[in-house]
């Protein structure tokens, strides 16, 4: 394997579970393969999880980590061939990404969509410019459409759970304030192609992923029905995709709720809003798995490396 970008990445979803779980026996088991190796962590944007997840990985396996916050302490980059510098770019991805490489031997990367422009988002030019001219291996901490670590953690989390051999598991759209991305919902929409289960999406309508993504899948826009007897709920908020970017209502019915979660197990990839997106009761009982997921962070980064590395 030559980058981590997407799900793409993965040639065998189950050994790399397992791999992970064996990892997360004895998390040091590997301390010699970085041994002299640099992970530098680039974030265009905020993070708790990814950051300190992706971290503990590298130095379980021995690496060095270096960190910077190039959102807002690096130069602001310039993506387009040829391009007249003359406005608020200082460095171009070119210069930059050779550079970087210099300092490490692997290259982790968050850039969120701008949620302005599609094509500018689906092109990925942050994640996809490093890849390009990047002289090491490149990971995806979240970019403009992925959030494949997450997607990989959750797939561990689900694992572990032993349950039944085609579980339902429900993706549930839940109301927020703010226009989030689409990243999340898509890997996990991913994942769910990889599993052995019975996916429902679940929206208000305006609500719809890009159809690419969703194709072929059962989507049931009355939330309710598409809970019942679901053996996991993993619930998101994302905002519209047809009005991109767009919040078009945040409709305080869709927030999750110990009633609609049933028997299922709640899952969320964190941060997460309380009594907005789900309510206090869910979190702070016994069917909520979101501290498993965030602990499987660092396996799920901490397979990737390995891989890398090795
Ligand atoms: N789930 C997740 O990626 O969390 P952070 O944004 O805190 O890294």
């Amino acid at each position: 394997m030559r980058n981590y970008l997407s799900l793409n990445d993965i040639d065998d979803l189950s050994s790399w579970v397992e791999e992970a779980r064996k990892l997360k026996q004895n998390p040091t088991s590997h301390k010699n393969l970085g041994e002299g190796k640099t992970l530098c962590l680039l974030f265009f944007n905020n993070s708790l999880r990814t950051r300190l997840s992706t971290q503990k990985a590298a130095l379980n396996l021995g690496m060095e980590v270096i960190v910077m916050n190039f959102g807002n302490e690096g130069w602001a980059l310039e993506y387009g061939e040829g391009t007249v510098m003359d406005q608020g770019t200082s460095e171009h991805i070119k210069e930059a990404a050779q550079v970087v490489s210099q300092y490490c031997d692997i290259i982790a990367i968050r850039a969120f969509a701008g949620l302005k422009d599609k094509e500018k988002d689906e092109a990925e030019e942050v994640l996809i410019g490093f890849k390009k001219y990047a002289l090491v291996p490149v990971v995806n901490m979240e970019s403009s459409v992925g959030h494949p670590l997450q997607a990989l953690a959750d797939a561990i989390t689900l694992a572990e759970q032993h349950t039944k051999k085609n579980p339902k598991i429900v993706l549930s759209w839940a109301p927020h304030p703010k226009a989030l991305p689409h990243a999340v919902a898509n890997s996990f929409v991913g994942m769910m192609r990889l599993q052995d289960a019975e996916f429902v999406i679940t929206h208000p309508k305006g609500y719809e992923l890009n159809p690419a993504i969703t194709e072929g899948l059962t989507i049931e826009c009355d939330q309710k029905k598409a809970c019942e007897n679901a053996d996991f709920i993993y619930v998101k908020n994302w905002s519209s995709y047809s009005d991109y970017g767009k919040v078009l209502h945040q409709d305080s019915d869709w927030m999750m709720t110990k009633e609609k979660l049933g028997d299922a197990k709640f899952m969320h990839c964190l941060p997460v809003r309380r009594n907005v997106v789900v309510e206090d009761a869910v979190l702070d009982g016994g069917q909520s798995l979101v501290i498993a997921q965030a602990n499987n962070r660092t396996f799920a980064a901490q397979v990737v490396l390995k891989k890398l590395l090795e």
